[in-house]
């Protein structure tokens, strides 16, 4: 309720088109949840198998929502492959999920920037990164602003629209109008690691992970938290999010330990849901525990 009442005022400009880059696990289900909301996505990669997959994985999601075969085929429709990049050009909004690195994600905006449209939105899905960072090398720093949307994006509904140090408050508004256009809920935060949810839970989440180290049971732990009323228990959690994920955090906040339990499963690729083995072995979506 707190979060309702403060949710920022949204504006006139109606975003329609986006174009997403990076089709990886994020960027494809973001583009496939803007076509899920009515908008025409453009979805790019270095990579067309990448997006082909992508597209290929959405149109399965968008097949759950939309019943009739007319409405699925206009959806599926609005959802285009653009491994040139062409899409750019007439978006409203612009969402780079590329690779976590700086200078790959500096470049790519630097050569974005003279080819968008005056009132585009120009945003990062950045995890990690600071927005004034990767808006340094930009003639407008000023326009650059975070949209971190959480993974799986069909079913989290909050979005974090991130401020960084130069982002102009109308770019950072424009963002909320969008997120609330997709059917989201923006949440506006500074850009400080971990930003705000990540910030908060990681804690929580590395602690229950140190808790097994000492010799505490994972089952314990995670019983315990949702008969503290969670709808998951934090290692349950931390599969579903992926190890490497949690373990990006850790360290970007300074909760993760060289050498500790997660490292040895991410080194050893036991990543969680997404791989099948994590803290938990995974069968049909469901931890071996039966949760
Ligand atoms: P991913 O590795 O699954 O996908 C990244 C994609 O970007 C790859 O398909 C790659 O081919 C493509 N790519 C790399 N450089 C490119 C370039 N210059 N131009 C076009 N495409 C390029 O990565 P993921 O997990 O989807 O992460 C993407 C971004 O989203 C990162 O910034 C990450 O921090 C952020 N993020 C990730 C979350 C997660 O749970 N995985 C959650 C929230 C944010």
């Amino acid at each position: 309720e707190l979060l309702k009442a403060q949710a920022p005022k949204t504006q006139a400009w109606k975003p329609l088109r986006v174009h997403v880059i990076g089709a990886g696990t994020m960027g494809a289900d973001i583009a496939g949840w803007c076509v899920a909301n009515g908008m025409e996505a453009t979805l790019q990669d270095l990579s067309e198998e990448v997006i082909a997959k992508g597209i290929k994985a959405q149109g399965r999601v968008l097949k759950r929502r939309f019943k009739t075969k007319a409405a699925l085929a206009a959806a599926k429709a609005r959802l285009i492959a653009d491994a040139a990049g062409d899409g750019v050009v007439h978006a409203d909004v612009i969402i780079e999920a590329i690779v976590e690195r700086l200078d790959v994600k500096q470049e790519l905006f630097r050569a974005l920037e003279g080819r968008i449209k005056p009132d585009a939105l120009l945003a990062t899905n950045t995890s990690s990164l600071e927005i004034e960072a990767i808006a340094e090398p930009l003639q407008d720093p000023g326009r650059l602003i975070g949209i971190h949307f959480f993974n799986p994006v069909a079913q989290m509904p909050l979005v974090e629209v991130v401020r960084g140090a130069a982002s102009r408050e109308d770019e950072v508004l424009k963002g909320a109008t969008f997120v609330t256009a997709i059917g989201k809920f923006p949440l506006i935060t500074k850009s400080v690691p971990g930003f705000l949810v990540n910030r908060v839970l990681a804690p929580y989440m590395m602690e229950a992970m140190a808790r097994i180290e000492k010799g505490e049971e994972k089952e314990r732990i995670d019983e315990a938290a949702r008969a503290f009323g969670m709808p998951m228990g934090p290692i349950e959690l931390a599969d579903t999010v992926g190890l490497d994920v949690c373990a990006h955090v850790g360290k970007i906040l300074g909760l993760s330990p060289e050498g500790s339990h997660l490292d040895r499963l991410v080194a050893a690729k036991k990543l969680g849901k997404k791989t099948g083995e994590g803290f938990y072995v995974w069968k049909d979506g469901k931890p071996d525990k039966g949760f």
